[in-house]
This record gives C-alpha cells, structure tokens and sequence, in this order.
C-alpha cells in the first residue's frame, strides 16, 4: 500500500504491528499510533512545532542523568504519573492512599533506633512524628521497615546540599512489636521542584507554578504486603490545591499540631512550642 492520506495512514501503521509477538505491546503500539495520530490531527501540527517538540525532548534526555530524571518530571507535571499510580493502586478498605515517589529518594538510608532526631541539628520548627502501620483493616505489622524523607525550612532535601556531609532528614526506621513508629525531626517546608530545564520552561510557558505543598514521605514494606510509597502533607499549606504534581489527597493531608513547651510523649522534655503529627498507615496485602 502507498499514497498514504491524513485519513489512512493511522490505519496502515497499526496494521504494521500486526504480526507483534507479544500480544501486550500490540496492544500498547496500536493504541499509541491511535492516540497520537489523533493528536496531530486534532491540533494540526505545524512543522514548527513537530520540531520544537523534538528539540523539547531531545533537551529532556540530554539533561537527565543519574541523580536528575527530567522524563520522570515531565511525566509528574503532565499528571501522568499519578494516572498510573491511580490504576495500579486500587486500593481496599483501610489502606493508605499512595502518590508520587519524587526524585528525593536515596535507596538504603541510614537506619536509626526509634526517637531519633532525623534533622541532625537544622534550624526548623521541632517535629514529633507518631505512626502506626497496620494491615488494612487488620492487626499492626510488627517490624515493618519504614523509610522517611523530607525537605528543610528552606525547602531543600540534603541531596541538593553539597554543605551536608552526611545523608540529614532521610532515614529507615523499623516498627516495634505493635507496629507503632515515633521519631523527631523538623516541619518540613514547601518547595518548587526542579525547575531550571524542559519542565521549568515548560511551566513557565503556560503560566503554571512549579511548587509542591509541604509534606513528609514514607515508604513502608512489610513481608506479605505491597509496598507503600506516601506523603502526609501539611494542612492548611497554600499549595495544597495547585500541587504541580497533582499528588495531593484529602486522606493523606493531616493537621501537624502545635504542641506547647512541656514534656513531649517520649518524655523530651520541651523548652519551646514544638509541633505533632500522628498518622496511621494500613498496607494493603499482596493477593
Ligand atoms: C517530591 O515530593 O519529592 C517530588 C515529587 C515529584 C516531583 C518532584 C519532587
Ligand atoms: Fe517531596
């Protein structure tokens, strides 16, 4: 076949696919031609822009590396992920809400006892964290490994840092025998995400704000049950409902409690305010 038209030459492309061994692909090839073939019709795509579209992803790649995932990024502002992780985690009764990962994860942080202080001495508003992890809707997960992190008063985590010598406001804990979790550290601050390649231009071409609201990350494994990637976010944070990363849930915001000096619930005792967060986490088990 030849002299392909705007019509049919969606239709001889997929047909191209027909012979695709794995029936998945076939799938995802012939609904991705579809859906793109569509696109360009849709907004009749000048050459102009099928270039600056190319050169737009070429950057993309050319400023990714090893500690800097812009396609992750471009895939977060434009909602993609959180479409992804919203038909994977159809979640049960009881479970915890899931939302983005970020960039800010380091594999094997440090593990530290219970009731230690994951600030390391930075300026910020003292911060009690409670947690429970249950399976949903059942009994608590003893030894559950829970790792946390979590931006500064200044809205940067330690990998953007180079002054941090050592891994600050990152940590693994592990559940006690009921599942309960405490530790210390300081009022996380929002932050605008990495803004200075395709993605920032990208935002500041359609005037949108590259900040995420406050929040603190979790990511909890248990034997026998998904892994659970969260953030409980700061009520009352302005970014809440304009999150560049469209992460937010209303079940995963909590109010981080303003606390008076005095004896704190590990038996610190307190000179100034300090605030509280409790939060209980339901994993949801592994079919
Ligand atoms: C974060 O919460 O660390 C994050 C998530 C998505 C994009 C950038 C940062
Ligand atoms: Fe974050």
């Amino acid at each position: 076949m030849r002299d392909f038209d705007e019509k049919n030459i969606t239709r001889a492309v997929i047909d191209r696919f027909k012979n695709t061994p794995d029936p998945r692909l076939k799938t995802i090839m012939t609904s991705l031609v579809d859906h793109l073939h569509d696109f360009v019709r849709d907004v009749e795509l000048t050459f102009d822009e099928w270039y600056f579209a190319i050169d737009f992803l070429t950057h993309t790649g050319q400023i990714s590396s090893r500690s800097r995932q812009e396609f992750i990024l471009l895939s977060d502002t434009l909602g993609i992920s959180m479409l992804v992780d919203a038909i994977n985690h159809r979640m049960p009764a009881g479970a915890t809400a899931t939302t983005v990962q970020g960039p800010f994860y380091v594999e094997n942080p440090p593990e530290f006892p219970q009731g230690f202080d994951i600030s390391r001495g930075l300026k910020g508003e003292k911060l009690f964290v409670q947690a429970n992890v249950s399976s949903a809707g059942d009994g608590p997960l003893a030894d559950a490994v829970i790792d946390v992190w979590q931006s500064d008063t200044d809205g940067f985590y330690d990998v953007q840092r180079p002054d941090l010598s050592e891994p600050t406001l990152r940590a693994r804990f592990r559940a006690d025998s009921q599942g309960r979790l405490h530790f210390w550290s300081i009022l996380p601050s929002p932050y605008p995400i990495p803004n200075d390649g395709p993605v920032g231009q990208m935002l500041a071409a359609t005037a949108r704000h590259p900040w995420r609201p406050a929040h603190l990350h979790f990511m909890i494994s248990a034997a026998g049950h998904e892994k659970l990637i969260t953030h409980v976010f700061v009520q009352g944070d302005r970014y809440l409902d304009s999150d560049a990363v469209f992460g937010v849930k209303d079940s995963l915001v909590r109010e981080y409690t303003h606390e008076p000096a005095g004896v704190a619930p590990d038996g610190t005792k307190m000179t100034s305010d300090w605030r509280k967060l409790q939060y209980d986490f339901g994993l949801k088990r592994l079919a």
